[in-house]
């Protein structure tokens, strides 16, 4: 048995359930999403810090979503708003990929600094995702985002 079957560690999915540039919800509290983009998977929050709209119904580019109701825009591996409405980042949770399945540790408590910065975007080096080339044995660093294959 993996060890991520044990708490808190959540099973998302099967890698193939997530395609590139689009979002899955889970029912969870509070409900979050897992995106992937860029051949990689992230997981925040899923409710936009404007006002409560479903952000995997969103538009998903470059590492970024977009919220459909006002369009702000957030960075899917730090959570920072990039673009108003929104100046609330969103919270960010923990992706591992284990051998073909997705899973997920939610965040608890108020993670949600303002100083957030999203590579590519501010020029931040921050982030933790690799390669999937790097998860050899099925485990990899904790990170909010994940190099799939
Ligand atoms: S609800 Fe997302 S931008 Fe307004």
């Amino acid at each position: 048995m993996s060890e991520y079957n044990r708490e808190p560690w959540i099973r998302a999915g099967r890698v193939d359930e997530f395609p590139e540039d689009q979002a899955v919800r889970l029912d969870t509290t509070p409900p979050v999403s897992v995106f992937r983009s860029g051949g990689e998977l992230f997981c925040v929050d899923d409710t936009c810090t404007h006002e409560d709209f479903s952000l995997a119904d969103g538009w998903v580019e470059d590492g970024t979503v977009e919220c459909p109701l006002h369009l702000a825009k957030f960075c899917l591996r730090t959570g920072a708003a990039l673009a108003a409405p929104a100046y609330r980042p969103l919270a960010t949770h923990e992706v591992r990929v284990d051998r073909a399945d997705v899973y997920v540790r939610i965040a608890r408590g108020d993670d949600t600094s303002s100083e957030r910065r999203c590579p590519g975007t501010i020029g931040s080096e921050a982030g933790g995702s690799r390669p999937v080339g790097a998860d050899a044995g099925g485990r990899d660093a904790e990170g909010a985002g994940h190099g799939v294959a």
